[in-house]
Parts: C-alpha cells; sequence; structure tokens
C-alpha cells in the first residue's frame, strides 16, 4: 500500500478513507486510463505532457472529463506535498464510474471516479549504470496499446515471466517486429542510428521516448521511428529501454525461448552499455537536475 493520503475526486483524503464501489468499471471491465508522473527532488517532471497524453486517452475511450490538465496537475502537487515525496512517482487513474454492469457506455454517464497516490522511488540508479537484461516474448496485448488505459493484463502477465526468467523487462515482438517493453518503450542503435517504433497503434507513445528524441536532436544523434526485426535487434551495437520510472536502461543482453522451451542468451553489442546510450543518460540526467533544482512545480 502506498502512503498516508490518496486523491479522491480532486480532494485529498486519508488512504483509508478512499473506496472504489464495487461497480465501477474501472474495477469490472479495465474501463479507465491512468498515468504515472516521475518527481524529483519534490518537483513534477513533465507532468504537462502526461496530463496531455491523459486528455488525450480519455477522448480515446469518450470519457467526458472537463479541465483534465488542470485537475491533473493540481491533485498530483496535492498529493506530493501531503506525502512530503522527494524523489517519487504520482499515480493517477481516472475510470469511467460506476453503474450497472453492461459493456457498452451506460446511460445516463456515470460520473468519472478521480483517484490517485504519491510514493517515493528512487532512481534506478545501478541498473542505469550496468545495463539489464530483457526477455523477448510474442506481444499479446490489444491493438490500442497508443491509449494508456487500465487495461494491463497482457503487461502483467508478460512481466511476471521476465520476472521468472530473471530479467527485468520483457520485450515484445508482434509478426517479427518488436514494439516496446512491457512498461517500457525500446530502441535501438545500428550503423549509428536510434531506431525506435513509430508512434502507432501497437505502442504507447512515451513521454520519455519523446523527450529522448528530443534531446537526439539536440545531442545531433540521426535517429528515425522506423520499426525493427529480432534479427536487427540482436544484431544491433546498442539497445535500451526507456520510460518514466526506468528513465534510459541499458539493455546488455537478450533472452529468447527456443521451440524446445529453452532459453538463448544473446549479448547487445559488446555486452556493455554503448556511447550514444550514455550521451542519452547524461543528457536526461541533466533534464532530472535541472527539475530537482527549479523554484516551483512548473511543468
Ligand atoms: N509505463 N510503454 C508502455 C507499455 C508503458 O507502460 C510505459 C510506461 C511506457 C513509457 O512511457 P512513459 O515514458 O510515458 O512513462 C511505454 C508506466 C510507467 C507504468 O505502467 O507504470
Amino acid at each position: 500500500m502506498t502512503g498516508h493520503w490518496a486523491l479522491y475526486q480532486d480532494t485529498l483524503v486519508p488512504r483509508q478513507d478512499a473506496k472504489t464501489d464495487i461497480e465501477d468499471r474501472g474495477y469490472q471491465f479495465g474501463d479507465g486510463v491512468y498515468e504515472v508522473i516521475r518527481v524529483y527532488g519534490g518537483k513534477l517532471f513533465l507532468a504537462e505532457a502526461h496530463a496531455k497524453r491523459m486528455e488525450r486517452s480519455l477522448r480515446e475511450l469518450r470519457i467526458s472529463f472537463p479541465n483534465c490538465v488542470e485537475r491533473v496537475l493540481k491533485g498530483a502537487t496535492l498529493l506530493i506535498e501531503a506525502e512530503g515525496i522527494d524523489d517519487g512517482i504520482v499515480y493517477l487513474q481516472i475510470s469511467r464510474g460506476a453503474a450497472s454492469r453492461v459493456h457498452q457506455f451506460p446511460t445516463p454517464d456515470p460520473i468519472p471516479v478521480f483517484s490517485g497516490t504519491a510514493s517515493p522511488l528512487p532512481r534506478p540508479v545501478q541498473l542505469m549504470e550496468q545495463g539489464c537484461e530483457a526477455l523477448l516474448l510474442p506481444d499479446i496485448r490489444w491493438l490500442r496499446n497508443d491509449i494508456k488505459s487500465l487495461n494491463l493484463l497482457g503487461a502483467v502477465l508478460s512481466k511476471q515471466q521476465a520476472k521468472e526468467a530473471h530479467c527485468h523487462e520483457a520485450i515484445l515482438e508482434r509478426n517479427g517486429i518488436l514494439t516496446e517493453g512491457s512498461s517500457s518503450n525500446l530502441f535501438i542503435v545500428s550503423l549509428g542510428e536510434l531506431l525506435t517504433h513509430p508512434a502507432n497503434n501497437l505502442i504507447l507513445n512515451g513521454i520519455t521516448r519523446q523527450e529522448i528524441l528530443r534531446l537526439a536532436s539536440e545531442e545531433a544523434i540521426p535517429w528515425k521511428e522506423k520499426s525493427f526485426t529480432v534479427d536487427e535487434l540482436l544484431a544491433a551495437d546498442e539497445a535500451f529501454i526507456c520510460g518514466t520510472t526506468t528513465e534510459i536502461m541499458p539493455l546488455i543482453q537478450i533472452i529468447s525461448i527456443n521451440e524446445q522451451n529453452k532459453h538463448e542468451r544473446h549479448k547487445i553489442g559488446s555486452g556493455l552499455p554503448g556511447g550514444v546510450t550514455r550521451t542519452l543518460q547524461q543528457a536526461f540526467t541533466r533534464l532530472v537536475e535541472a527539475c530537482a533544482a527549479g523554484s516551483g512545480n512548473k511543468p
């Protein structure tokens, strides 16, 4: 359980008083959206981008939630102040609300339930330094991964399988193409060029991913939004995953499962974090430090 406080319908309430109706559609159908926003030095990081993505996810699900950006920023700020978070995360969720169980949207529209928590989370410095391993799995998720919806069973099952294989992440393959990680985006460096899957319905357009592409331009690293195959990943010079909690984490080894159900290990590049990854990590860390040194909760 997280913290002493929860956000419930824009208001802070003691954690134990935050209750969900048994017929909430988030609970019954995963009918809702969420965001995870980073906090560095008590300041929200890239919060406006997260709030705007939440607004988009709500629009795609046709959940009416007026003044989303404003309410998300306010709710997140209330939570980090109440919990006294230094480095941590804010989790925010909006479900369609409670109604008698029918699959289609209930009429009239239920009142959406806006809830959230904040908790401390240090930067994953050791894994960012050393790199990590990932398990290659089929992408068993649905076809609207651009929506940050509460339906996460594909991600849950994949991440659990990765954990059981002693891997930090599962990276997912659909029709021979790598899409993303179970809770991260995926990049490779091939022939000096940074590649990542295009932001379409098959992946979440990560806020960290977008920031990395911006930083790559600043650092004069050539990049392209272009999908790549498993063979291209295994032959890449470098690979990394990224996300709000993950930041930029080098992938140094991939484990695949062969037809005999045995694990096969593949080193990426030299088996150590590569130079392009390091450059991007340093540029990203400068953003993190600037956020933490900032004078207020500027998004
Ligand atoms: N996950 N892809 C998927 C499937 C994700 O779940 C996430 C983030 C990302 C990275 O997006 P961003 O950079 O905006 O965090 C990509 C969050 C952190 C989670 O589910 O906990």
